[in-house]
């Protein structure tokens, strides 16, 4: 069998042990032939691939980014992808395609799967959104990365009796600012899925303030907003890739917060930080199995499905499922990490 493998949308710690993981069990497991296409789909419409072999996977375990490169990818020319699928695979000589990926990867992958092309998912996102998986891999390293940041604000909030915001990632899931904000301790923590009260933040501080507490620490995910009516907040432009860009919550919330306490306050966005670096322990083994599995999927000829951890067991579900909707954080999450605010 001759496998392609790409790596798709923002980067994320693991998708380098997921190469090398599909690498091996390909050409050691099946007497398979890889190819890694540069750039993600990019590099599948303009034809830029390398044959990828034992020694080009070796010592990548773990190291962060992508061995092949990523990037994102305008519709129009997914759709290009989606027309030119069959010519594609005849083209470059695949049997399947095993993109690794977050939404937008796997929505991509499900558009070349139903225009004819055997394609096996692997899911990726620091974000964890995604539905049919109960975790993506990246997500361990961002919530270690954005829970060490927050023990560390909370010792300079305590020096200078300051308020910390500190913005992390989550478009519309909140899943690292609740795990990191539960594991750092953070005395606040806003998520997209709940709009927040300013007023509660601040009735917050000012009660820690008053039993001594001269500080404290707020973990807010960037598409976290404020109740209706309750702040000014901007909306952000959508980029070419129909993403919005954010006005900057952590900032804006900082000053805010300034203001109605008549303290200071501080935001902190740790931004990619969160995606750079190497992946945990607990990443390297999702990512690993990811592949393996991956390549079992292609073997069994089960397309147009993507990898999927349920429990501690790797299954597969339809990229269909995957894709329709995003895997947010439920109100009872949020009800137990209040609980020791
Ligand atoms: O989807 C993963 C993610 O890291 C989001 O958390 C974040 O909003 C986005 O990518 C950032 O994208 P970019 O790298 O294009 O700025």
């Amino acid at each position: 069998m001759r496998i392609g493998v790409l790596t798709a949308g923002g980067d994320c710690p693991g998708l380098n042990a997921v190469i090398r993981s599909v690498v091996h069990r390909a050409l050691t497991g099946h007497d398979d032939e890889v190819i890694g296409f540069e750039d993600g789909f990019v590099g599948l419409l303009e034809g830029r691939f390398r044959p990828l072999d034992l020694n080009s996977v070796s010592g990548i375990l773990a190291r962060g980014g992508t061995i092949l490169g990523s990037a994102r990818l305008e519709r129009a020319r997914l759709r290009e992808a989606a027309d030119n699928a069959d010519e594609m695979c005849a083209e470059y000589g695949i049997d399947v395609l095993i993109p690794i990926g977050g939404e937008g990867t796997l929505t991509a992958a499900r558009m070349l799967s139903d225009a004819g092309m055997p394609v096996v998912g692997v899911p990726k996102t620091i974000d964890n959104d995604i539905n049919g998986t109960d975790r993506t891999f990246g997500f361990d390293t961002a919530v270690t990365v954005a829970t060490e940041a927050i023990d560390r604000l909370k010792t300079t909030a305590e020096s200078h009796q300051r308020v910390m915001v500190v913005e992390v990632m989550g478009r519309h899931a909140g899943w690292i600012a609740l795990e990191a904000g539960m594991a750092g301790g953070a005395h606040g923590i806003c998520i997209p899925e709940r709009p927040f009260e300013p007023s509660q933040l601040v009735a917050m501080v000012e009660e820690r303030f008053a039993r001594g507490k001269k500080f404290a620490v707020i973990c807010v995910a960037e598409g976290a907003h404020p109740a209706k009516g309750s702040m000014d907040y901007g909306v952000g432009e959508i980029d070419k890739y129909g993403h919005e860009r954010f006005a900057g919550i952590g900032a804006t919330l900082a000053m805010e917060l300034e203001e109605r306490l008549g303290k200071e306050a501080r935001p902190v966005i740790l931004g990619h930080v969160q995606r750079g670096g190497v992946p945990t322990a607990y990443d390297r083994v999702l990512a690993n199995r990811f592949g393996w599995h991956a390549v079992e999927a292609a073997h069994k000829g089960a397309f147009g499905h993507m990898t999927s951890l349920q429990g501690t067991t790797i299954g597969l579900v339809p990229l269909a499922d995957a894709v329709t909707q995003l895997k947010t954080v439920p109100e009872e999450r949020m009800e137990e990490a209040e609980s020791v605010f």
